[in-house]
Formats: structure tokens, C-alpha cells, sequence
């Protein structure tokens, strides 16, 4: 139910609206961006992370959740697991059900290659699915992957590692064109050509989208490709522990059937990590917009084997996330509202930034007006500002809303809340994990022979934080990427004797450290999963 001081917080958001519009509010300069994000950011928190107690990160910060996964010993540590009895056999094993590894798998399928996926869930369950504003490609007169390129690296503050940047932006057209001709349904005006909007932190528009739910609509053809391709998709089978041969090659995966509980071994030439993010461990009790099956999965395994991570300690809280209605805390909204000409107001009713600052510096000045500023508006589980949706119809005229954004405007109207009348409250939510597993410009691990990674589980790509849309990019740019690499390494590949000595040598090291590992890592389903067969 709406609170008394809800609603008279909302009548500020009425009264100041006329005078608001055609005001664009000041930009804040890279030395306030600087001061505030210190000040105000999750990942500047004293509390709410840890070291990493061995491995070639060792001494590294990381968020604790992600350093209790990694400082615990591997869940098949203590089983008895046959890798000469093989269940399922590959030239590349694609980890992971999304949209970098549909996007794998039917490079590595095009390039000739064997293939199989395997995922815990089934195939488009994955943050991917989830995914609402758009992709990013600079594919207009007026912009180009140099301006995509500058745009991305200053808002990733200047870290993201230039191989992999510069590979993103300079394959978008193309990783666009080729989703169109699989069959995505893009966005498009009266003469056929893409309708693309501003993201924070762009300076050109060059935002492609499906309406709102074009990471849905991506992974429908995705999905469809491989299924089309009759490419075997191993559901409801996670993989817990990669497999190495005594080349220290990556040869395969022992595989955990979620129902049954039974382990199984996979053979592959190469394998392709692309498990995704780690929303579902609820960095600092955030909520999350993430899927359910975001657990850092990929990450525990690459480094249990040896691989390094990089940026593990930054993390993206998407500016808006619902916080009210309770039913649907912490879910997207999508930053396309802002794109639209939504501003986000305060209980007073005052626009106190840009609507299209960058996430990092937009969560940090949200989460400001609630707590120092004392200019947030209550609600029943904390607190959050206004979004100010109605502007949207003004300034695009009445039905854009239902246009362009139809997902937000019918979510809401569940619980009663039409966004083209009323303004809506919204909160930072945990929602990408800007780190991840270290790859060089090909795709492959720098640690671990004929090891992949590509989606949200590769960190470097974005530095210290993402621009919206250049995940589903990234997605299918490495991921595409990764399945023809795979394919090529995997007809040089001679694999030898498997097996799952690092396993062991990660527990042993474990100890000598002392640390008591009294937990099992991958965690494969989020702590409130109900564990019953
Ligand atoms: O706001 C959004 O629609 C999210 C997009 C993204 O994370 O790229």
C-alpha cells in the first residue's frame, strides 16, 4: 500500500514538473564525480569485502560473499569421480545457457566444430533474458566505434583493457547485423532503419532495442539458432569442476545432474566458460535484478584452476531498481526510462542530477539523497527517490510509453501503478559484475591452456564500470569470438591423461593457509533456493 508520506512526496514531483521540463540539470564535473563516488559507492565501503586467501590473486580485495566461495574447497573434493568413464565427449564444451554461449556454440557449430552446451538451468535462463534496454553499436553517419570507444573508456574510468575494448566496439556493427539477419526484431522507424536512443555516458545515440526487453528478444533467436542447429543442450546439468590433462590443457568439465544429483564427466578439446554474473550473492544485502542462476559459478571454477581474475572487487548497482512496489524490490527498470526524458527527483521534488550520468555516479548520488541528504522517500523496505515517468509522455507525446517501454508500463500496472500518470520510486540494485576471469583478445585465459571465457564472467572489458548496452554487446562479440577460437584450437588439440589434481592442490593450499573451508563452492543456486528433490 502507498504511504501517506509517499503520496505527499509525490505531489512535490507534480508540483515542480512544468517548471522542470526543457531544463537539462547541471552535469556534475570529473572531480565532483570523483569526491562522491568515494563518498557514496558500494565498492568504496570499508565493510562488505575480503581477501583472497590463495592463488594468483591472493591478498587481492574481492566482495566477501565471492571471497567465501573462493576460500572454500570444491564440492566434489571428497567424491570418488571416474574421468575414465566419459559421459559426454566435444571439440568444444560451451559452460553456460545464455547469450554468450548460445552465441559459442553456434559460431563453434558454424565453424564445423563438435559442440555441446551444458547449463544448470535451461538454455536462456540467464541474465541475458533479463536484459531491457539495448545493444550498443556505432553504426550511424554521425558516430563511430573510435567515439563508442572513448565513450566506453571513460566511463569504465579509463581501465578496461584496450585488446578487449577495441575489439568491442570495432565488431558492434557487425555482432547487430548479424543478429538481425538471425531474426531479431529490432526497433526500426517508417524507412527500416534502426531507432536508437542515448545511454548514460554516450555522446552519440547508438542505443538498438527491442522495445524494452531486447535481451529476451535476442535470446529467443539465440535459443532458436542453436536449437535449429541440433546442437545437444545438456539442461539441469551444472557444471561444478573444470578437468585438466597433464598438459595442464583444459580438457572438460565433471558435470552435476540437478536432479539427480549424480556427477558425469564431460571430454572436450576446449572449453568456453560463459556462466555469467553473480547478482543472487546480494553484495552488501543489495537486491538484485539478476537472474536466479547469477552465483559466480565460472568465476569459483577458472580460479580453482588456475586462472587469474581481474576487477573482481568492482561491481555495477544499476541506479534503478524498484523500490517499491515490495512485491518487486530490486528489479531493472530500465535505464531507457531515462532515455526517454524520465529525470529522477527527490522527496522534494528537486532534479538533483542528470538523468544520464553514468551508472556508477548515478547509483552514488541516489543512494546520497537517501542517506546524507536526508531527501529520499520512505518506503515499507528503506527508502528511494522518484522517477519521474509522466514527463516521458509530455515530452514524447501520449502513448510512447506504451511503445517503447511496454514491460516497465505492464509491471506496474500489476500492482496498480500506471507510470504514464504517476512518477515511480526506485533504488540502486546489484546487477553486473564489472570483473571477472582475465582473457586475452582472442578469448582464451592467459593461465589455463585452451580455456575460454566470454560474457559477463570475463573481466577488463569494461574497466571499472559498464555503459548500458555494452553487455548484450560484449555478449556476442566474445562470444562469437570464443566459439570460433574454440573450434580452431580444438582441431590442433591433443589431449592426454585427464585429470583433477588442482582440485586437490587448491584444498591442500587452503589449509596451509589456514583457512577453515567450512563451506563448498560452486554454490550453483542462491542460498534461499529450496534444496529438495
Ligand atoms: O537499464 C537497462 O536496460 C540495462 C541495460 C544494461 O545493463 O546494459
Amino acid at each position: 500500500m502507498i504511504t501517506e508520506a509517499m503520496r505527499e512526496s509525490m505531489k512535490n514531483v507534480e508540483a515542480t514538473r512544468a517548471e522542470r521540463m526543457g531544463v537539462e540539470p547541471k552535469r556534475m564535473t570529473a572531480e565532483e564525480k570523483d569526491t562522491l563516488l568515494k563518498a557514496y559507492h558500494p565498492d568504496y565501503r570499508e565493510n562488505g569485502f575480503a581477501d583472497i586467501k590463495i592463488g594468483p590473486n591472493k591478498g587481492q580485495k574481492v566482495p566477501a560473499e565471492l571471497g567465501n566461495l573462493l576460500n572454500s574447497n570444491s564440492r566434489i573434493l571428497n567424491e570418488k569421480i571416474d574421468l575414465g568413464k566419459v559421459d559426454y565427449e566435444a571439440d568444444v564444451l560451451v559452460i553456460g545457457g545464455g547469450g554468450a554461449g548460445a552465441s559459442a556454440a553456434i559460431e563453434a557449430h558454424e565453424a564445423g566444430a563438435n559442440v555441446i552446451m551444458v547449463t544448470k538451468l535451461r538454455i536462456g535462463d540467464a541474465n541475458t533474458m533479463m536484459a531491457e534496454g539495448g545493444i550498443q553499436a556505432a553504426d550511424k553517419e554521425n558516430d563511430s566505434p573510435v567515439q563508442h570507444y572513448l565513450d566506453a573508456f571513460g566511463g569504465g574510468h579509463f581501465a578496461a583493457r584496450p585488446e578487449l575494448l577495441k575489439r568491442l566496439v570495432m565488431e558492434a556493427p557487425d555482432a547487430i547485423k548479424w543478429l538481425n539477419e538471425l531474426g531479431v526484431m529490432f526497433d526500426k522507424d517508417a524507412d527500416g532503419r534502426m531507432v536508437t536512443t542515448h545511454g548514460g555516458g554516450t555522446s552519440r545515440k547508438r542505443m538498438h532495442a527491442c522495445k524494452d526487453y531486447s535481451g529476451a528478444e535476442i535470446m529467443r533467436t539465440l535459443r532458436d539458432e542453436v536449437l535449429n542447429r541440433d546442437i545437444p543442450v545438456v539442461e539441469f546439468t551444472a557444471a561444478v569442476e573444470l578437468i585438466k590433462d597433464d598438459k595442464g590443457q583444459a580438457a572438460g568439465a565433471v558435470l552435476l545432474n540437478m536432479e539427480t544429483g549424480d556427477y558425469m564427466v564431460a571430454k572436450a578439446k576446449t572449453v568456453i566458460i560463459a556462466t555469467g554474473g553473480a547478482g543472487r550473492l546480494h553484495y552488501q544485502n543489495f537486491p538484485t535484478s539478476n537472474h536466479y542462476g547469477a552465483t559466480a559459478d565460472g568465476l569459483v571454477m577458472g580460479y580453482r584452476a588456475g586462472a587469474t581474475l581481474l576487477y573482481q572487487e568492482t561491481i555495477q548497482y544499476h541506479p534503478t531498481g524498484v523500490a517499491y512496489p515490495s512485491q518487486i524490490f530490486g528489479a531493472l527498470v530500465t535505464e531507457k526510462v531515462r532515455s526517454l526524458g524520465a529525470m529522477l527527483i527527490n522527496a522534494d521534488g528537486e532534479a538533483f542530477m542528470h538523468p544520464l550520468e553514468t551508472r556508477d555516479v548515478s547509483a552514488a548520488s541516489i543512494i546520497r539523497e537517501c542517506s546524507d541528504r536526508g531527501k529520499g522517500v520512505e518506503t515499507p523496505l528503506g527508502s528511494g527517490v522518484w522517477l519521474d515517468t509522466p514527463m516521458i509522455e509530455i515530452l514524447g507525446g501520449e502513448g510512447t510509453i506504451e511503445k517503447r517501454i511496454p514491460a516497465m508500463l505492464r509491471m506496474y500496472l500489476n500492482y496498480d501503478i500506471d507510470m504514464r500518470k504517476e512518477p515511480i520510486l526506485i533504488y540502486p540494485t546489484l546487477h553486473y559484475q564489472n570483473g571477472g576471469l582475465e582473457i586475452g583478445g582472442e578469448g582464451f585465459t592467459k593461465a589455463i591452456d585452451n580455456l575460454l571465457v566470454a560474457g559477463e564472467a570475463v573481466g577488463g572489458i569494461h574497466g571499472k564500470n559498464r555503459l548500458m548496452g555494452n553487455s548484450l554487446l560484449d555478449i556476442i562479440v566474445f562470444g562469437r569470438n570464443a566459439g570460433k577460437a574454440a573450434a580452431q584450437k580444438a582441431k590442433k588439440t591433443k589431449l592426454g591423461t585427464l585429470n583433477l589434481d588442482h582440485v586437490v592442490q587448491y584444498a591442500e593450499e587452503l589449509k596451509k593457509a589456514g583457512v577453515e573451508a567450512d563451506n563448498i563452492s560452486p554454490l550453483l543456486l542462491p542460498q534461499y533456493a529450496r534444496h529438495e528433490r
